[in-house]
């Protein structure tokens, strides 16, 4: 029988098998993790708020020149060390120690991300239910707000949805990187692109359809505010899955023959050309129907089911369809967040893949149903004036994320050896690495410097 002695060699590939097994499976599963709720509700929103076109353009600096340059750095010191955090930060530095506490705060990071993410992920599991069997279609425009509220609010209901979604994200876990990750990502990827290209159809041949797509694109430099400009960045790194470790685990995985530098710029371009086929696939509608512009829950609970209500009885077919690829792309992500965890905990103890999964599952289950019933029956319990949800949520906007990629940039630009980055762009001298000084720059000054602006103007705001 095998015991946790027979656990040989302690790299996260002792467990969790070879890592991805092709370039095609690696994309699918890191776009699989880049696209998520983020893209689907909040970058239309944020882009349509800010000005539009204006906003797209500065969005596209930070993503390919901040985002993008992040993500090649986690995936150098993912694959490099073949450990997730704590252990990949030490095997390239191994002479400073305290860099293992850095790994540790993106694994935590990932446990508050993912306890968060799951209770919004339940609540569009449960409107796949509810526009299936008709409950939303029976609603008039006016009950919708209340009955989104008397859902969330309810005492175990978003609690068992919660819990559906995660089950599942676990399952795929339990199935391996290749058999569970790859594998699933390879199918529900190009099934995704699909459903966002058939909603923007429907979307953009509805009558008026150009208001929306005015509202969408045409660039307002005024609406640009300096608030605009830091929600880019915030979201190009949200929306790319980097400054949590994610990618560095992902990055363990990638085949060691694969273009670092091609790949990011891969997963980028799609991750953005997702998201603004979302707002596309969005706002025309919601103009078409006369309905006002609403963020966040508002807008994916409220004023999207008003609108497909008002598209007749085809209207069910894409209500179930948007909610479907909601819950796809935030399935996709959650794997990444919860794998993260698993092969973290894996890597650093004695369990075997299968029971850290079940024991990173009942954590994220207890925390994300804590979250959830902030809604319900702990709406009284505050933590610093906020309830158990926002909290969380403000951890996750404002403190943990830029904190970390913070540290993950000063380590790769200041502490790793230049040798050893350039021989891992250029998979061991083997490919041309052009544009090494350009990343190298951007690496050391840049990218800390703007990360260092948005956590002080963060962390200001919220003080206010
Ligand atoms: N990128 C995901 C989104 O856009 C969120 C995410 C963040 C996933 C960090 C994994 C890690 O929704």
């Amino acid at each position: 029988m095998p015991t946790a002695t027979t656990k040989t060699n302690n790299t996260i590939m002792s467990d969790n098998n070879q890592g991805f097994s092709s370039s095609f499976g690696a994309i699918m599963a890191a776009v699989g993790s880049a696209v998520g709720l983020g893209n689907i509700w909040r970058f239309p929103y944020i882009m349509g708020k800010y000005g539009g076109g204006a906003f797209l353009l500065v969005y596209l600096v930070f993503v390919f020149m901040i985002g993008m340059v992040l993500m090649m750095t986690e995936f150098v010191i993912g694959r490099r060390s073949q450990h997730t955090p704590p252990k990949a930060f030490l095997h390239n530095r191994p002479d400073k120690k305290g860099w293992k506490y850095l790994g540790y705060l993106c694994v935590f990071t990932c446990l508050m991300i993912i306890s968060q993410y799951v209770v919004i992920s339940g609540w569009t599991t449960h409107y796949i239910v509810d526009s299936a069997v008709g409950t939303l279609s029976s609603l008039q425009a006016g009950d919708m707000a209340q009955h989104f509220n008397s859902f969330v609010a309810h005492p175990w209901l978003p609690v068992l949805f919660l819990l559906i979604f995660t089950i599942i994200t676990a399952f795929i876990i339990l199935g391996g990187v290749q058999k569970g990750i790859e594998a699933v990502s390879k199918i529900l990827m190009p099934v995704l692109l699909v459903l966002v290209l058939v909603l923007c159809v429907r979307s953009i041949t509805l009558p008026n359809a150009s208001i929306g797509l005015k509202y969408l694109f045409s660039p307002d430099f005024s609406k640009l505010s300096g608030e605009g400009i830091l929600a880019a960045l915030g979201q190009a790194l949200f929306s790319l899955s980097v400054g949590m470790g994610t990618m560095i685990v992902y990055g363990s995985y990638i085949p060691a023959n694969d273009n670092i530098f091609k790949t990011s710029l891969m997963i980028t371009a799609s991750d953005t050309l997702i998201a603004v086929l979302a707002g596309v696939a969005i706002f025309p509608a919601v103009f078409s129907f006369g309905q006002e512009p609403a963020g966040g829950p508002g807008l994916v609970f409220q004023v999207l089911p008003t609108v497909f209500n008002s598209m007749g009885n085809i209207g069910t077919v894409f209500a179930v369809m948007f909610f479907f690829l909601l819950a796809l792309a935030a399935l996709t992500s959650a794997i990444s967040l919860l794998e993260t965890i698993v092969a973290w905990l894996c890597e650093s103890s004695s369990l075997k893949r299968s029971s850290s999964t079940i024991v990173v599952t009942i954590a994220v289950l207890a925390i994300g149903a804590l979250c959830s019933m902030a809604y319900g029956p702990l709406k009284e319990f505050l933590i610093l004036g906020d309830n158990l949800f926002d909290f969380v949520d403000k951890l996750n906007s404002i403190y943990l994320p830029p904190i970390c990629a913070i540290g993950t940039v000063i380590f790769l630009g200041w502490q790793m050896k230049k040798d050893d980055i350039i021989d891992e762009l250029s998979n061991h001298g083997t490919l041309k690495v052009g544009y090494f000084k350009y990343y190298y720059f951007l690496v050391r000054f840049v990218a800390p410097i703007a990360l260092l602006v948005v956590l002080f103007t963060g962390i200001i705001n919220s003080l206010q």
